[in-house]
């Protein structure tokens, strides 16, 4: 049996978002900045889906970016945040994504900005309180904070922070690759936040394609230069099929989202009841046994110290289970994860994040709580 429980690295292609791709590999070829019928027919596909996504999530069309991925959009918000609108200070957590970290870093390396972490309380959730505190005394500033922890699972509440920023005149820029059409997203009532981070292969599109959404009160310049596209904001021709598929892919997402989430909650839970009933001494890392303060998709389970930790993972792909340790960079492999340094979790007991989605079944998760079972006994 082979079970793909590593979702939160990426998803398996709908096939519903496949057969939307495919006229437009096929025939879509003309460059969507030709002013001839085949630019125009192709552009008029991104000014769809730009509508599409923008109805999705109750915003402007011209509040959405497209972008190649999460990455790209998260780089966009912090970058010009610092660039455009006079940032000097940004806020953020240990335990967000490389993709917001390693670029906050090099703006502090190179002297552009100071950094605050905010602290984090003994579920590693993170501490208003404290964020309040660091807001108050702070100007030109720029929150980061994810919605969803990708390794750990924790969740933001997203509304809350957007005030405690609009109390203080903060930016906030929320990495939402995680939960972006894993839940609803209403931006008139997040009128508060100014930057969202989506990539489309988190939930059943393609890879390389996402968007960042931009609040229309803040006004930034293009990261990529080059041509006019994405209304003078991004340089280079689009990822039209990408794109594509990333609007059919939300469509699929929300059209029965409350179904997939009860569907997928119910995978949860049950792996949890099982892991519990099944291994003695298992843990969870952070909030992530709680089904209302973490990611459905995420499960992070701490496992009693055993000395084959280190073949763990690799054992398990031996048995056909493909999970991972942390974030996709760090799957199949056991190396330290900033994220769970980040919450202090025991340097000896190993970590296996599985991740889920509609198309994992209850079978398949007893057969990878039953391989864990058998490495333990
Ligand atoms: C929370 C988070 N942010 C950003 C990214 C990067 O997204 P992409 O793979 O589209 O560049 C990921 C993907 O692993 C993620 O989980």
């Amino acid at each position: 049996m082979r079970v793909y429980l590593d979702n939160a690295a990426t998803t398996p292609l709908d096939e519903e978002v496949l057969d939307a791709m495919i006229p437009v590999l096929k025939d879509g070829f003309g460059n969507p900045s030709s002013t001839h019928s085949y630019g125009r027919k192709i552009k008029s596909l991104i000014e769809r889906a730009r509508k599409n996504v923008a109805k999705h999530i109750n915003c402007m069309p011209g509040e959405i970016f497209f972008t190649s991925g999460g990455t790209e959009a998260d780089n966009m918000a912090i970058r010009c945040a610092v660039k455009d609108l006079g940032v000097k200070h940004i806020v953020t957590s240990p335990i967000e994504h490389h993709a917001v970290g390693h670029t906050i870093d090099r703006l502090k390396a190179k002297g552009l900005v100071d950094v605050t972490y905010v602290h984090l309380d003994e579920n590693g959730h993170v501490d208003l309180q404290h964020l309040d505190q660091i807001l108050s005394t702070s100007s030109k500033t720029l929150v980061s904070l994810m919605h969803a922890n990708n390794e750990v699972a924790n969740l933001l509440p997203l509304h809350r922070v957007s005030e405690i920023c609009h109390k203080h005149g903060a930016v906030f820029h929320s990495d939402t690759v995680q939960t972006m059409a894993h839940y609803r997203f209403d931006m008139e009532e997040l009128e508060q936040v100014h930057f969202l981070a989506c990539s489309a292969h988190k939930f059943h599109g393609p890879k390389g394609v996402g968007f960042l959404y931009v609040n229309k009160s803040v006004q930034i310049n293009p990261l990529i230069h080059g041509g006019s596209q994405e209304r003078n904001m991004r340089g280079g021709t689009e990822n039209v099929y990408g794109i594509v598929g990333l609007s059919k892919a939300m469509d699929v997402a929300y059209k029965d989202l409350n179904t997939h989430h009860a569907y997928v909650t119910d995978l949860k839970s049950y792996m949890i009841e099982r892991l519990n009933n099944s291994i003695e001494g298992v843990k969870y890392n952070a909030d992530s046994s709680s089904l209302d303060k973490s990611l459905y998709t995420v499960l992070s389970v701490s496992l009693p110290p055993t000395d084959i930790a280190p073949m763990m993972l690799f054992n398990m792909d031996i048995m056909g289970v493909a999970c991972s340790g942390g974030s996709a960079c760090t799957s199949g492999s056991n190396i330290g994860s900033h994220v769970l340094e980040g919450i202090d979790a025991p340097n000896d007991r190993p970590t296996i994040r599985f991740s889920f989605s509609r198309f994992n079944t209850k079978e398949e998760i007893d057969y990878a709580v039953n391989c864990l079972v058998k490495l333990y006994s």
